[in-house]
């Protein structure tokens, strides 16, 4: 029985292999909606239930409402374990604590079939949530009984439901929190949306081609606004700094013209903002040096001039800063102790700009030319012509963007690990089956 402890060794160092090819981007995970039968039952006893610690078991008399069992049951979502007790099938369903019968209080449908349908009577009797996410469902667009309305605290559609209308979401008014992706709103503009949901937090509407203006009038609690990859135009509404809670904001990626508002600093709570990739011009407003909780700066892409004010290199929490592609002029105002700091720099694809190689060494690939002694820049930059041609020489710009050095120091370390691990794994597995094809031989011969 020589070879018997080999084969098993063999296949015992197969196994981290088989684990390993789920990183790759196959998965098997199976989806909720699209296997038309429900998964095995628990095998253990429901009454065992009674004397675990769990936070469920106190409510373990209650169960979810009949009607809303039969509801899940038409949206495809397995109901043969209790869908109130979690972490629930994929952390599809969350429930309150009511008696005699529990209700939902959050549904997540991911990856539906295009096939499902979301009848009338199965969201009447689902109008008990607070929470309703849509992700990768391209199902028909329904209209939402007003019950279900008037409860939603948190409304989410990521790639789903086809196409909206910011009718159909202005109707939610009762939101905290708004998060639309990758689907097509038609509207005149985020006001149509916005304008009703007085309590909203956060608001996120991307990638939706969403056309319009820049709401002039905002409810002041919000904390999170992403508007970016749309096609909203006009200028920023100085009315959007009175937002003084706000700690995200992102409009990159759009047609906004016009200066930055010169009160821009008075959003004093203001921790991350992209403004990129806009058409915005005018300098970096004064107010800006005031802004004590900045940690993301991205102004890159867009038309600023001016010089780069110097009060940039005071804002202590800054981690990440993007100028670049844009038309600022002058000595830029930073030395090398403040770049160290960062963690991502930009500033290629500023003609006119320079630096002062006394203070920053040449090595330093920053994109832009060395000052000369008033301050202009010595030579054109690097492979790259004017500032207003952003076309042409695009490839070049991560050449000499010191952040994408940092980028990849920080990527290394998880490439190398993932190598050495598969490396480690295949030469076992070879030793292996070296032992074994040896240890037949032998016994074979
Ligand atoms: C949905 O599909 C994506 C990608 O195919 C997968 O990563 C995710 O886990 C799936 N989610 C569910 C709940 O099945
Ligand atoms: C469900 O939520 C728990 C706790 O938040 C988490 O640990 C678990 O990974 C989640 N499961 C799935 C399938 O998302
Ligand atoms: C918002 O919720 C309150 C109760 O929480 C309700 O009275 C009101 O009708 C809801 N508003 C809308 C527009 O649905
Ligand atoms: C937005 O519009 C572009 C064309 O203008 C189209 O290619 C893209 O698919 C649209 N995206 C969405 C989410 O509708
Ligand atoms: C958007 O809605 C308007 C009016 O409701 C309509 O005229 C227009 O065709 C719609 N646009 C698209 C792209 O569906
Ligand atoms: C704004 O937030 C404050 C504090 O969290 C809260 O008291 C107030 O009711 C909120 N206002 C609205 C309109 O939601
Ligand atoms: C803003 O949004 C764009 C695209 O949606 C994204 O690439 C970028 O990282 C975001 N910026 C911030 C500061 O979150
Ligand atoms: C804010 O920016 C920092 C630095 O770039 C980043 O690490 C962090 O994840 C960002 N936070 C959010 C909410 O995007
Ligand atoms: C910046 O551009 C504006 C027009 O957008 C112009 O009026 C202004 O003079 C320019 N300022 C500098 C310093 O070049
Ligand atoms: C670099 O600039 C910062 C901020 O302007 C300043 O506090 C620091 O003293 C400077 N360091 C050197 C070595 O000049
Ligand atoms: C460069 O820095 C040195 C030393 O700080 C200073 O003397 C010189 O004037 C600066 N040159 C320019 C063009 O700003």
């Amino acid at each position: 029985m020589a070879p018997g402890p080999p084969i098993l060794l063999i296949l015992l160092s197969l196994l981290p292999l088989s684990h390993s090819s789920s990183l790759s981007p196959h998965t098997t995970a199976i989806s909720p909606t699209k296997s038309p039968s429900a998964p095995t039952p628990l095998t253990s006893p429901a009454p065992t239930h009674s004397h675990l610690p769990s936070p469920s078991s106190s409510s373990s008399s209650s169960t979810l409402d009949p009607k809303q069992i039969r509801a899940l049951q038409s949206l495809n979502i397995p109901t043969s374990k209790d869908p109130c007790i979690q972490p629930s099938f994929h952390n599809a369903t969350a429930c309150d604590a009511s008696k005699p019968f529990r209700h939902l209080l959050s549904l997540r449908l991911s990856n539906c079939s295009d096939d499902l349908e979301m009848s009338i009577t199965a969201l009447k009797s689902l109008s008990t949530l607070t929470n309703l996410a849509f992700i990768n469902c391209p199902i028909s667009p329904i209209h939402f009984p007003s019950e279900l309305t008037s409860n939603l605290r948190s409304f989410t559609c990521i790639k789903s439901l086809k196409k909206l209308t910011g009718v159909w979401l202005g109707r939610m008014q009762n939101l905290t929190d708004l998060t639309v992706s990758g689907v097509t709103v038609n509207a005149s503009g985020p006001s149509i949306i916005l304008g009703n949901m007085k309590k909203l937090k956060s608001v996120t509407i991307t990638a939706s081609n969403l056309t319009g203006y820049l709401p002039k009038h905002w409810h002041l609690n919000v904390t999170h606004l992403d508007l970016s990859g749309n096609k909203l135009k006009g200028k920023i509404p100085s009315s959007l700094t009175q937002l003084e809670n706000l700690e995200f904001l992102n409009l990159s990626s759009n047609a906004l013209n016009g200066e930055i508002p010169s009160s821009f600093g008075d959003l004093i709570s203001l921790q991350n903002v992209s403004l990129a990739s806009n058409s915005l011009s005018g300098a970096v407003p004064d107010s800006m040096a005031a802004m004590p909780a900045l940690v993301h700066l991205d102004l890159g892409t867009n038309q600023l001039n001016g010089t780069i004010p110097k009060f940039i290199s005071e804002m202590k929490g800054l981690k990440y800063l993007n100028l670049e592609k844009n038309n600022f002029n002058g000595v830029m105002p930073f030395n090398a102790s403040f770049l160290q700091r960062l963690v991502v720099f930009k500033v290629g694809g500023n003609t006119n700009l320079c630096y002062n190689h006394s203070t920053i060494s040449s090595k330093v690939k920053l994109g832009i030319a060395p000052c000369d002694k008033h301050g202009l820049p010595i030579s054109p930059p690097p492979a790259r012509e004017s500032g207003g041609d952003s076309s042409g020489g695009s490839s070049s710009d991560d050449d000499y963007s010191m952040g994408d050095d940092i980028n990849h120091k920080e990527s290394h370390h998880h490439g190398p690990s993932k190598v050495v691990l598969g490396v480690a794994i295949g030469l076992s597995s070879i030793v292996f089956l070296i032992v074994f094809l040896i240890l037949l031989s032998k016994w074979c011969g």
